[in-house]
């Protein structure tokens, strides 16, 4: 499958998720088979400012290929100037925000709000795709709210205005992230547009995954916080896609060595006073559901070194194995 002119092996991409999906764990998602990762978004007027810290989220590693750099924003000139920064980098592509709720977001009229302004989202597309020469794509939702469904006719204008692939997130603003998913609006996007259509919403494994292609037609799936503590995610759909073999669910000692293996890239990147506070929830969840984990949570919360985190994966490992 391509998208653009770039090939695109795999099954499953990573979801762009602020605060989650920076270069330490986009790096881990690749190792683990994701077909392509995301960065957090980034504000475009924060990025044409020299914000330093819109800046820094869109350093990219060269073991993380490939990459979209996510932007955000609604003045379709600032966007353009953005995505020429973006490219700059050598990422992959570049992926449009058209689905964050977040008022500090939707609230300026950027994001999901674009999905009210269709000829806006449009013209964006068009600035933008016309000032860089990587693919730029866009993640959208269902609609604004379920009297305005409207992804299908968006995702059309789209791709008239030249975006490469649509990843839709099969859920109103208004929704936020509550149930249920909209594979019907999904299946009516991919009905519509002749460019790959990313199905986004609930995939946690293979099941819900094959759920997601088998109800829309979708080319890619994206996966968000089914990915949060399981990197592993990726590479059992890869497998059963190919294989038709349901992988065993990675033993807790995996668990614990790509947590630790996560949270030491993390601390490299961010140093060890931010990586560990930022490994405390990122801790919680390669624990989430393992036998007995449970009594450790008060510690993820209260992580600070390597060693004590390292120490922890001991105990979880240890009383994993108790009857
Ligand atoms: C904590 C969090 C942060 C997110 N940040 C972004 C973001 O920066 N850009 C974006 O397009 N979507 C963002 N999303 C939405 C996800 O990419 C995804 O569309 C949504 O969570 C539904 O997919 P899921 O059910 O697989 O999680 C975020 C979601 C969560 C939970």
């Amino acid at each position: 499958m391509k998208i653009g002119n770039v090939e695109i092996k795999g099954h499953a991409a990573l979801s762009p998720m602020a605060g989650i999906t920076d270069k330490a764990y986009r790096e881990i998602c690749i190792q683990c088979g994701a077909a392509y990762t995301v960065t957090e978004m980034i504000s475009s007027k924060g990025l044409t400012m020299k914000d330093r810290k819109s800046h820094l989220l869109m350093e990219i590693g060269e073991n993380e290929f490939p990459v979209f750099i996510q932007i955000f924003g609604r003045e379709p000139d600032t966007m353009a100037l953005a995505a020429k920064k973006a490219e700059a980098t050598g990422c992959t592509g570049i992926d449009i925000n058209m689905g964050c709720p977040a008022p500090k977001v939707a609230g300026h009229g950027a994001g999901a709000a674009l999905m009210k302004e269709p000829e806006l989202a449009a013209e964006i597309v068009n600035k933008v795709s016309n000032a860089v020469a990587v693919p730029v794509t866009c993640k959208i939702r269902s609609g604004w709210d379920e009297n305005s469904v409207n992804a299908a006719e968006v995702a059309r204008l789209l791709e008239q205005a030249g975006a490469a692939a649509i990843t839709v997130h099969g859920r109103t603003r208004k929704q936020m992230y509550a149930p249920p998913v909209n594979y019907e609006i999904i299946k009516k996007v991919k009905e519509n547009v002749n460019i790959p259509v990313i199905g986004n919403g609930d995939i946690t494994d293979i099941h819900s995954a094959l759920y997601m292609y088998e109800q829309t037609g979708c080319d890619f799936a994206a996966i968000g916080r089914g990915a949060m503590g399981n990197p592993f995610i990726f590479e059992q759909i890869n497998r059963y896609f190919e294989t038709g073999e349901i992988m065993a669910p990675p033993t807790v000692e995996e668990r614990m060595n790509m947590m630790i293996n996560h949270i030491e890239k993390l601390c490299l990147l961010k140093g060890n006073y931010i990586g560990m506070r930022e490994a405390r929830k990122h801790a919680g969840w390669y624990i989430k559901g393992i036998r007995g984990a449970a009594a450790f949570r008060r510690e993820t919360g209260a992580l600070e070194t390597m060693d004590q985190l390292k120490e922890l994966a001991e105990k979880v490992i240890m009383q994993s194995k108790e009857d």
